[in-house]
């Protein structure tokens, strides 16, 4: 697990002796006293995001909303989940244990489902605050014994741009996998609404720079996967094959000279 300083200016955290050198190495800052009082007692700017240790993990609240309720990750996620698409997320992988990246690992609900389909998953994430969210989620439900050790054992994450992944990616027969968040409202069952709402707000949409990773993903691995909402299309055209549900689509794209190259 690495993680490294990516300039955060919008996010600081609120009181924390767990999570102090974790955000401290994220270059995320600690306000206020550390005692055990309420957010909103601190003197926290109303105008940033604020990261908040909330029954062991971390919790992100918009702006403004310092005392209400944010987003956290849970491991495992499914409760928050439809069938459908979790489905199809392992489907669009096939069925043979391979290594997949997982370059927008988000709150990491997807990464831990392709862990416990039997792939080995390495998922990174490149926003400090996410991946503050993400790591303390991991850390606190493997703790309390939520994770099942085998999962645990093939899912790992980092905090890193997803393109330096792929530049050190030697291997043939890989698998890549791109959530990335789109420029309008788009139902997504992946992430339940609340949680989509506050990462749109904080990072906007990367569809222009998911389109180039993709490029670069298609030239490393054997078969990408690219989670569209329905009625999006293709990032990029030249799809071998896509699965649907009513929501969300997989687009996959296969680049056969790779699956080759690892069989012979
Ligand atoms: C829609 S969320 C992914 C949700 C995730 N599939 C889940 O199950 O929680 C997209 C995430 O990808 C991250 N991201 C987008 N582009 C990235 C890149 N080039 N490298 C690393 N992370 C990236 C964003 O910061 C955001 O947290």
């Amino acid at each position: 697990m690495t993680h490294s300083a990516i300039e955060n200016h919008r996010v600081v955290a609120g009181p924390t002796v767990r999570f102090e050198s974790l955000l401290a190495t994220l270059g995320i800052t600690c306000e206020g006293e550390k005692s055990g009082s309420a957010s909103s007692d601190f003197g926290l700017s109303q105008e940033a995001f604020t990261l908040v240790e909330a029954e062991g993990r971390l919790e992100l609240r918009p702006p403004g909303e310092a005392e209400n309720s944010g987003i956290s990750a849970h491991f495992p996620p499914d409760r928050f989940v439809g069938k459908g698409s979790k489905s199809i997320l392992v489907r669009a992988f096939g069925k043979k244990a391979n290594v997949i990246f997982d370059l927008t690992a988000g709150l990491g609900g997807d990464a831990y489902r392709l862990a416990r389909s039997g792939h080995q998953v390495f998922a990174s994430e490149r926003d400090s605050a996410i991946y503050a969210l993400l790591i303390s989620g991991w850390e606190r439900d493997r703790e309390l014994g939520n994770v099942d050790l085998e999962v645990s054992k093939r899912l790992e994450f980092s905090q890193e741009e997803g393109a330096r992944v792929l530049d050190q990616i030697d291997q043939a027969d890989i698998g890549v996998y791109l959530d990335p968040m789109y420029p309008r409202p788009r139902r997504h069952k992946a992430l339940p609404k609340r949680e989509l709402q506050v990462l749109r707000q904080l990072l906007g949409d990367d569809e222009d720079d998911a389109a180039v990773l993709l490029e670069l993903a298609r030239l490393r691995a054997a078969r990408v996967v690219v989670k569209r909402p329905h009625r999006a299309p293709p990032l990029l055209p030249d799809v071998s094959f896509a699965l649907s549900t009513k929501l969300v689509r997989l687009d996959v794209y296969v680049n056969p000279d790779l699956m080759q190259a690892a069989s012979s």
